[in-house]
């Protein structure tokens, strides 16, 4: 135990003479962040949060209540107080950042009732925030039927926040801009900012639990909600013992401390697989957009989109364009039964899609299929084949899989009860017995489990690029609104790149079924085509798709981008932006770099410092920037590629248009 952890220790533990009342708190290793933690007279549990001497979060009460009267949450006493303290760094084998300093003051506070229940609330404070979690021990039992959260976070002052609203079927949701004080609920994370703080409340760790969401009480007041049992239980617990998964609020001084923090995988497990070499980031393309766009199909027949020629003529391209992988959708049987009974077969391929043969074809050429499993809900169909279907695809050299939930789920349950959660991690177990890597679509949230399972890669929960083929699609502000809310989650699997922005090749095709979500004739991309770039480096995703035709990549200067872009990653940072408004992200990708950035509906010209780069070296900048009279309404087709020289003395001065972005490769010279 360290110096500073032995004297918090010596002066924090107050014990109110004359009452029951007992407090203890911990300090951040830098000083900044002070968590209180306290019983009342009843032995309710209450924490409280100052950043800065500044009360943040006012006393917020804690624990679960069970359904058999149970108390999980108040007639405890404190019994002990444990100070730890970690500062540690580790390594992932892949990630925005490959190497991640852990650095944290602990407490865990051992309450009891006396008889019955014990247990732990455990609180981590790091520079960047707080996380906490709850391990009961329950003696006694056979099994807990947990009914109420009773998790506060009652933040001490009105201020700004953005979120999407709480659903336990979705995510695929769009942000709001509100006070906090205007939220009725809301997924998360939910980001905000108070004064000068920018916050954030999420989870860590759910592996066996319900989501929690947070529902408005009164002022700025939330308490968490958990998405239910069909039966209105919340988790169901086998024995007495178990920990909850960590409530998280992350904390900066600027909005991309958000971004740079990385307390939810801090508080993951370390890795459990005994193998990580074959996990490795990729680029890939896919047959994909046409079936949104609706000039071809998932099930087959003259439009169906996954045939054996087309399936080839991926693998050329992507093996002519240096990219890793494809995906086929549509492959299999059940396509014709989407919305229906939603019985997928994972290892009946269509007649005219030779899998064998594609799969040879690939590995000939040197490329990575990636295969896709749409489960359209029902995840009992899939649970039913899921070994099966891991082997036969492993057995044909195919190690990645793409997987959706378009669709209900069975009985009743919802896609983000613990039901659900269970199946999610069944997955990833199974994905990960045949050294296979996942891309979830439809997922539950990420709450940092690719720590300990890096075959977790990847996932979309949030609108992606699909929604802007068949609906209004999403607003120019939705892409600078995820690094700062739905990213500090995880990677996302948001598929940009769309080249043709208006559809303007398919628009009047005879064959185009129009989806009748909306008059998709009327659909398009709303960006301009630099921000499509940029959206390769900003939205971070270790398997990041070029989503559009590769007719519309054919020739195209601006492909090069892609071409030379490197997914894999070894160190991020983002350096400036607000959420909602602008965002700019740099990756270093061994000796490279890529830098994105992109605007709102507003123009905007910002002055970047390039210290990132390495001192002493000089680096050929290729920059893909909006055209001067580039508009993201007017004129999105329109951009610039410049070349510049470039060392860690410069600046650069990004110009965007309304709904634009740039994107730079930086390439040292030798
Ligand atoms: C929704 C997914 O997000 C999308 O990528 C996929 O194409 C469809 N479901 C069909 O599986
Ligand atoms: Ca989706």
């Amino acid at each position: 135990m360290n110096k500073s952890v032995m004297v918090i220790m010596l002066v924090c533990i107050v014990l109110l003479s004359g009452c029951k009342q007992q407090a203890t708190n911990v300090y951040s290793p830098d000083g900044d962040i002070s968590l209180s933690f306290s019983t009342d007279n009843d032995g309710k549990l209450l924490y409280e949060i100052k950043v800065k001497d500044s009360l943040f979060v006012s006393p917020s009460a804690m624990g679960l209540v069970e359904k058999s009267g149970l108390s999980l949450s108040d007639g405890l006493e404190i019994e002990n107080v444990d100070f730890n303290s970690a500062d540690d760094t580790w390594t992932q084998p892949w990630g925005e950042n490959k190497a991640i300093r852990n650095k944290y003051n602990e407490m865990a506070v051992l309450l009891s009732d006396g008889s019955t229940v014990g247990l732990t609330v455990r609180f981590r404070v790091f520079d960047d925030g707080v996380g906490f979690r709850y391990e009961y021990d329950v003696r006694n039992v056979d099994s807990l039927f947990i009914t109420d959260e009773l998790t506060e976070f009652n933040i001490a002052n009105d201020g700004v926040s953005w979120s999407i609203p709480a659903s336990f079927e979705t995510y695929e949701l769009l942000y709001r801009t509100l006070p906090i004080s205007g939220i009725d609920n809301a997924n998360t994370p939910m980001t905000f900012k108070c004064g000068s703080v920018y916050a954030s409340i999420h989870e860590a760790a759910l592996t066996d639990f319900p989501e929690m969401t947070l529902k408005h009480t009164d002022g700025c007041h939330f308490k968490a909600e958990l998405a239910p049992w069909p039966d209105g239980v919340k988790a169901r617990i086998a024995g007495g013992k178990f920990v909850t998964p960590w409530r998280t609020i992350q904390i900066g001084g600027k909005a991309v401390d958000l971004i740079n923090s990385s307390l939810i995988l801090n508080l993951n497990e370390p890795c459990k697989l005994e193998t990580t070499d074959w996990i490795r980031p990729m680029k890939y393309i896919g047959i994909w957009w046409g079936m949104h766009l609706g000039v071809e199909t998932w099930y087959d027949g003259k439009r169906h989109g996954a045939t054996t020629a087309n399936a080839k003529r991926y693998i050329d391209f992507a093996a002519a364009n240096n990219i890793d992988a494809v995906v086929y959708e549509g492959w299999n049987k059940g396509w014709e039964n989407w919305g229906g009974s939603q019985e997928f077969d994972y290892t009946v391929p269509y007649d005219d899609f030779d899998i064998k043969e594609i799969a040879e074809y690939a590995r000939k050429k040197g490329v990575k299929i990636i295969g896709h499993h749409e489960t359209g809900g029902n995840v009992l169909n899939y649970e039913r084949q899921l070994d099966n279907a891991y082997k036969w695809y492993s057995d044909m050299g195919i190690n990645c899989v793409k997987t959706g939930y378009a669709g209900g789920l069975p009985d009743g349950n919802n896609h983000h009860g613990q039901f659900n959660v269970r199946h999610y991690r069944k997955v990833v177990e199974t994905a990960a017995k045949y050294r296979t890597t996942l891309d979830v679509h439809e997922p539950i949230k990420d709450t940092g489990i690719r720590r300990t399972y890096p075959n977790m890669m990847t996932r979309e929960g949030a609108r992606g690029m699909e929604w802007n083929a068949w609906s209004d699609g999403n607003p120019p502000s939705h892409h600078v609104m995820l690094p700062f809310t739905r990213l500090l989650s995880g990677p996302m699997d948001y598929t940009p790149g769309i080249f043709d922005i208006t559809y303007e090749r398919i628009k009047n095709s005879p064959d185009r079924k129009q989806w009748n979500m909306k008059d998709s004739k009327d659909c398009r991309v709303n960006t301009t085509l630099a921000k499509q770039i940029a959206n390769w480096v900003i939205l971070y995703s270790p398997l990041q798709m070029a989503s559009d035709m590769i007719e519309n990549y054919e020739e195209h200067p601006a492909f090069q981008f892609f071409r030379d872009f490197d997914p894999d990653c070894d160190w991020s940072k983002a350096l400036e932006g607000e959420p909602g408004e602008y965002v700019v992200i740099v990756r270093k990708a061994k000796d490279r770099y890529f830098l994105g950035a992109a605007t709102d509906e507003e123009s905007r010209e910002v002055e970047i410092g390039l210290d990132f780069l390495e001192p002493g070296r000089v680096y050929d900048a290729v920059i893909y920037a909006d055209a001067e009279d580039s508009d993201w309404e007017t004129n999105p087709a329109a951009y610039r590629i410049m070349n510049r020289k470039v060392s860690y003395e410069d600046k650069l001065r990004i110009k965007m248009a309304r709904g634009g972005g740039q994107a730079v490769y930086f390439r040292p010279i030798e």
